[in-house]
């Protein structure tokens, strides 16, 4: 439904209330870039989120990945709420970590043993410190366009444009132990692997870039070649784990890393992150060697909230994840017919439950292409479909949960259609 344009009033007083006491307005710098104005989120239940003014928007941020059972899941809501009925307990031992871990072992095929973390990023750097304790060696291969969390250690190359740290203020001394390849370039890797590294870290679709599968073979060499030469290969399944398939992106492409980055979808939008991997892939950590430390890990309250989310999508997986494929390539076509029907260059990538519009160019086949993509304008997009009742992450990416019914991905459809409209309206009299 369209929005009435006072809901962004709203917005954009509660915006100026917060920049005097929160920096930049939000407590995670992306959130406060949304177009027209970050909306307040006052509610939301399953796949809606309602402003303070009560109007409704179909949400496919889903918390940046989380949310892939929306936001009221009965088994995780009752969960969290029983967990909280037994006191807090944080940094406990309590039999809840056991119990998610011999789940993940169960769904996740290269889990032998697990380690939880509060968040992806720290996930990442324990990862990182596992490869260079197994292997006794510093240097990791790191690919552009892949981001693997905020850590100064790896936090470059975010982009295909630029090979640098990501941010202002990073040590830049962190990330000299890092060598950074083009995603998908298997010759460059043999070129460069030698037993100096530890580890090549990468995501195995490349959802953050824009929704890429990886060149025929590359995986496969990949694991090849970090074979040959002792390195750690590492999976970031931050965002690929619990969401294109079970077993994520290893079960659907059949490789098997030493190591698993996950953490997102399998917290249901609670914080956790975790390592995965074989026994021995894990032995730094197992042995107690290596210190694995962190006042939040494994808390009891998203502990309790990932097995209630992995136990339902194990549950449900046969008939849940094509059923997301199915709405997300009904939200590819309605988008790709929405552009063409209003004249906008624009290209729409999909894979599985996610999907990415990027304008500015008719396709975008590889990682390589998204330097050529017009992101300010697929911002601008952004905005245009929230002002229809829609909210995308603002650089096009979309994730459908199982909480969208049919009723909102017909409802998607038509805001596409009236976006494209007024968004080439608009950039007609702006030009
Ligand atoms: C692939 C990938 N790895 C790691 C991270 C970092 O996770 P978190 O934001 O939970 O720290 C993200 C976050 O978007 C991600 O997409």
């Amino acid at each position: 439904m369209p929005i009435d344009p006072a809901a962004f009033s709203h917005a954009r007083i509660y915006r100026e209330r917060a920049l005097k006491t929160l920096s930049y307005g939000v407590s995670s710098t992306p959130r406060g870039n949304q177009l027209p104005a970050p909306i307040v989120a006052a509610r939301a239940e399953e796949a809606h989120v309602y402003d303070a003014t009560g109007n409704r928007f179909i949400d496919y941020a889903a918390g940046y990945g989380p949310l892939i059972l929306g936001h009221t899941p009965a088994c995780v809501v009752d969960a969290v709420k029983n967990e909280l009925d037994r006191g807090l307990r944080t940094a406990s031992v309590h039999a809840g970590e056991a119990e998610l871990a011999e789940l993940v072992c169960a769904t996740l095929p290269s889990a032998e043993k697990c380690a939880f973390l509060s968040s992806g990023t720290e996930a990442v750097q324990l990862a990182l410190r596992i490869a260079r304790a197994a292997t006794g060696r510093t240097r990791i291969v790191k690919f552009r366009g892949n981001y693997h969390g905020w850590m100064d250690s790896i936090h470059a190359a975010n982009s295909v444009t630029g090979d640098g740290p990501g941010t202002l203020g990073q040590d830049p001394d962190a990330c000299r132990a890092l060598t950074i390849l083009d995603w998908g370039d298997a010759k460059g890797l043999a070129e460069v692997l030698s037993t100096e590294f530890a580890a090549v870290i990468l995501e195995p679709v490349a959802i953050n870039g824009g929704c890429f599968m990886p060149p025929d073979g590359f995986l496969q060499e990949v694991r090849r070649l970090t074979r040959e030469k002792g390195a750690m290969l590492i999976f970031d399944e931050v965002i690929t784990g619990y969401r294109l398939a079970l077993g994520g992106a290893q079960e659907r492409l059949g490789v098997t890393p030493d190591l698993s980055v996950i953490g997102k979808a399998m917290g249901s939008g609670l914080p956790i992150g975790a390592v995965a991997g074989s026994d021995e892939a894990m032995e730094p950590v197992s042995s107690g060697k290596l210190f694995h430390r962190g006042t939040f890990n494994g808390n009891p309250v998203s502990v309790a909230a990932s097995i209630a989310c992995i136990t339902y999508l194990r549950d449900n997986a046969p008939r849940l994840y094509p059923g997301l494929d199915t709405m997300a390539g009904t939200l590819e076509r309605g988008a790709t017919a929405a552009f063409a029907a209003h004249g906008i260059t624009a290209a729409v990538n999909r894979i599985g439950s996610a999907l990415q519009i990027a304008l500015g160019l008719p396709a975008m086949p590889s990682l390589a292409d998204t330097a050529r993509a017009d992101f300010a304008a697929t911002q601008r997009f952004s905005g245009a479909l929230l002002r229809q009742g829609v909210q995308i992450i603002g650089r096009g990416l979309s994730y459908v949960g199982a909480a969208h019914t049919e009723q909102d991905i017909a409802e998607t459809v038509e805001a596409y259609a009236r976006a494209a409209e007024t968004f080439r309206r608009e950039e007609r009299v702006a030009g």
